[in-house]
């Protein structure tokens, strides 16, 4: 058993421009615009390496898409983390599953005084306002140039001095507003989200709990905002400042207590019900929507917290590696009280679900969903990429031996009036070249149109947001 996608895996060193990729294909002349990626791409620094996946230092990738052609650009961000790990040729700052040893004294001033964050942003690209910012699970956001890639700086949120957040704050398209979720961790631990004005965050509920669970993303329906509590929970907040465990080995998986969704009024902040459900483990929600009586809540969850540990790199560049693939359940959340319950809304496995959130966002009526997924029976990394038709079960699917597909990403039509109208994008190992190529998907057919292949491999990284707007193209 070897392992043929270790190579996504190794570190990227290379900046480079390219005018125009190699088309296989023909890219749809209505396609304009940029995808914006980030992940991780340096693994090493000096004699450290960085332990986790979700560790590697961000590089920031751009696909810019003209009069049917495509151009290819990569820039490492210049984040103090990476700026300062390089130049002192150590990890200095501490990230998902790799800490450098601090002294006592400063293992507590960073937890409940003032965190040294390095602004890796490697999970997540989004833009407020004009500007263009790289997302992690810290609340330190870098603002990019979208058409350079060049780092120009700390973006200043004010309002918060929480220590964990999200990479994936929702847009309340009703109210054409931001929302956000962040956990403040010290001698009481804190739920909290906010609201989004400009750099302005603004309370919108705050919900004490001894034990926070690690959380990666939250829900948003047309009336509430819902936190899918997992059941890998902080064991203490004094242990994680002094522990001297990297910030996720302190969370410990605690099935017996079971799991929660919090449900909370997205006006007045109000939670307005807790529904217990049995464990699970999740990071991304996909949509959730009311019906009746019923909170509908669709996300991406596991039945252990088994991920986190597949994702180190020693375990998952070994020979007969693979990664858990997760199920997509519809949760039924009742508002009246009660236990929550689920359903599986397809049997294949997968992860990174894309929907077209711009229009179907918290849409009862909403039938697609993309992701990457393992094939079933194989132990391996993410082969393939599915699409889910809800209504009626169906799946669609593309694979090629030895490629290795990212997050799908849907853009769609300008003119389009299906759901499902436009493309999707992903980023693809080819294990065979070592190199890694974008692939332009027909999303109604789920067939091949396109492949733009770039000379190198990108490094298997997390998310990434296509942009029409003319700031990014
Ligand atoms: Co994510």
């Amino acid at each position: 058993m070897g392992n043929l996608f270790k190579g996504g895996l190794e570190t990227q060193p290379n900046e480079v421009t390219i005018e125009e990729l190699p088309v296989r294909g023909h890219l749809p002349g209505w396609l304009n615009g940029a995808l914006l990626r980030t992940g991780p791409a340096q693994f090493e620094v000096g004699p450290d390496s960085y332990r986790h996946w979700f560790d590697g230092l961000a590089m920031l990738h751009r696909f810019a898409f003209a009069d049917g052609r495509v151009s290819y650009r990569n820039r490492f961000l210049q984040s103090p983390a990476f700026r300062e790990n390089n130049a002192l040729g150590r990890i200095k700052y501490a990230d998902f599953a790799t800490d450098p040893c601090k002294s006592l004294f400063k293992r507590v001033a960073s937890i409940f005084t003032s965190p040294e964050y390095g602004g890796n942003g490697n999970v997540n690209i989004a833009q407020f306002g004009a500007d263009f910012v790289t997302l992690t699970e810290y609340p330190l956001a870098m603002v990019f140039d979208p058409k350079t890639l060049d780092t120009l700086g700390v973006y200043d949120y004010e309002g918060t001095d929480a220590q964990n957040s999200t990479a994936h704050p929702h847009h309340d398209r009703e109210r054409d507003l931001g929302l956000t979720y962040a956990a403040k961790y010290g001698i009481t631990n804190e739920y909290r989200f906010y609201s989004m004005h400009g750099k302005q965050l603004t309370s919108l509920s705050t919900i004490k709990v001894d034990h926070p669970a690690y959380v990666h993303s939250f829900g948003l329906s047309g009336r509430y905002v819902i936190l899918a509590e997992s059941a890998l929970r902080l064991s203490s907040s004094v242990s994680l400042a002094l522990s001297g465990k990297p910030f996720i080995e302190n969370f410990e998986w605690t099935p017996e207590d079971g799991s929660r969704f919090i449900v909370i009024d997205k006006v007045s902040g109000q939670v307005v019900v807790e529904a217990p459900t049995e464990a699970f483990f999740s990071f991304h929600h996909v949509n959730a929507f009311e019906r009746g009586d019923e909170l509908i809540v669709d996300l991406i969850a596991y039945p252990n917290n088994e991920f986190v540990n597949a994702g180190y790199l020693d375990r998952l560049r070994a020979d007969g590696a693979g990664i858990p693939g997760g199920e997509l359940r519809r949760y039924r959340v009742p508002l009246n009280g009660g236990r929550a319950t689920y359903e599986l809304l397809t049997t294949e496995n997968v992860e990174l679900p894309r929907i077209h959130y711009d229009t179907y966002h918290t849409r009862g009526d909403y039938n697609y969903v993309y992701a990457a997924s393992v094939r079933r029976g194989t132990t391996d990394f993410y082969n393939q990429l599915t699409k889910v038709n809800l209504t009626n079960g169906t799946v669609s699917v593309w694979h090629e031996d030895g490629c290795y597909p990212g997050e799908p990403v849907f853009v769609p039509a300008p003119d389009g009036r299906a759901e499902d109208a436009g493309v999707i994008l992903s980023v693809v190992f080819d294990s065979q070249s070592a190199t890694s190529f974008l692939l332009v998907l027909d999303a109604p057919s789920f067939g091949e149109i396109a492949r733009a292949t770039v000379p190198q491999h990108i490094p298997f990284g997390f998310h990434g947001q296509f942009f029409t707007d003319p700031i990014a193209v």
